[in-house]
């Protein structure tokens, strides 16, 4: 298959009408920290069985088009012995693979980070190609300061995005590409607005340059929402009116998706956010979807606690998470299904 229609047939299974995807690509440290929350040791087995158990739902595919996993569990199986990528597979859903390695202070650029990661990034994703993944993550990580993120900052971490999108798209694989501007702090609505309006054009311009194919990229964009500390807080309606302004300036109409990272909001707040940007959107040049991870994870893992015995009901948790961003797609979520 020649890499162009590589490009054009992953893109079309992942940015789907009524589906988004599942991001289950936590790095060691995140993954001990979720499961610190209940009581868990984190292993490779208990990676592995819980992995196994969201992999596993059954009618994901319903909501779910493609599922973003980490290098660890390319390798791991499910409990009768199938390669979890595969288990994906066959559902339908495009098995996608995290690669970035995590961010460290950027030096001279003092309360800015860089993501690392670019170093050999070719090879392993010829090996992660060869065990099933067909699009890739990449998060550069941006917080809000009094001056923060700094206009270096926010260059060399666009730059790193392009490199690594140039380098997927050369291999046939789909780059999501995503600048989180995160949720910590207590800055207005506005602050983030203006933060995210400058991040995401200067990624533009870096993919530009680096003759990125906007139409083969997935954008996972953080809302725009007050700091979590702020003192004025916002409702759905007006998360929609600015994330979908704030997008209107500086996303080309030729990307296909945009998939929102949940960031910390809790997972009723982010279904009724992507909701209230859907009912908003009208016919807007791109899908508006969801690449949640803790927003789908969070009641899974709280009905789960490690117990084999519970796995059915987390299963039905994730599924019911799931159909209910499936519902938000459309703009047609409401607050009293969550009782359904
Ligand atoms: P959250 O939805 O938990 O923010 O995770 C999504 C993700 O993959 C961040 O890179």
């Amino acid at each position: 298959m020649s890499i162009q229609i590589e490009l054009q047939s992953t893109i079309a299974e992942l940015v789907v009408t009524g589906k988004g995807i599942l991001a289950a690509d936590e790095s060691h440290p995140t993954m001990a920290k979720r499961f610190k929350a209940i009581n868990i040791e984190s292993t490779e087995e208990s990676r592995r069985a819980y992995r196994s158990l969201l992999l596993t739902t059954p009618d994901l595919n319903e909501f779910i088009s493609g599922v973003i996993l980490f290098e660890e569990t390319l390798g791991q199986q499910a409990d009768n012995g199938m390669p979890l990528p595969k288990v994906v597979a066959d559902q339908g859903i495009v098995p996608g693979i995290k690669v970035d390695k995590g961010t460290l202070p950027m030096a001279n650029a003092p309360g800015d980070l860089i993501t690392q990661g670019l170093d050999g990034l070719a090879d392993r994703l010829a090996g992660y190609k060869e065990q099933g993944a067909r699009f890739a993550k990449w998060r550069e990580v941006y917080s809000i300061g009094v001056h923060n993120p700094t206009q270096l900052g926010i260059e060399a971490n666009a730059e790193v995005l392009a490199r690594y999108a140039a380098i997927c798209q050369s291999l046939g694989i789909v780059p999501i590409v995503e600048p989180e501007v995160l949720l910590d702090g207590d800055h207005s609505i506005e602050r983030c607005l203006e933060v995210t309006e400058a991040v995401q054009h200067a990624v533009f311009h870096a993919l530009h340059r680096h003759r990125v194919e906007l139409e083969f990229i997935v954008l996972k964009a953080s809302m725009i929402v007050p700091g979590k500390d702020a003192q004025r807080k916002a409702v759905p309606d007006e998360i929609a009116e600015k994330t979908l302004k704030q997008l209107r300036r500086s996303v080309p109409a030729a990307v296909p998706g945009i998939n929102f990272l949940s960031g910390g909001q809790t997972p009723e707040e982010a279904t009724a956010n992507l909701n209230a940007l859907n009912a908003l959107a009208g016919n807007s040049p791109w899908q508006l979807s969801f690449s949640y991870g803790r927003a789908l994870q969070q009641p899974v893992l709280q009905t789960w606690q490690g117990n084999p015995e519970n796995i059915k009901a987390a299963q039905t948790a994730l599924y019911k998470r799931a159909k209910l961003n499936g519902a938000a797609r459309y703009g047609n979520y409401s607050a009293g299904m969550e009782k359904e």
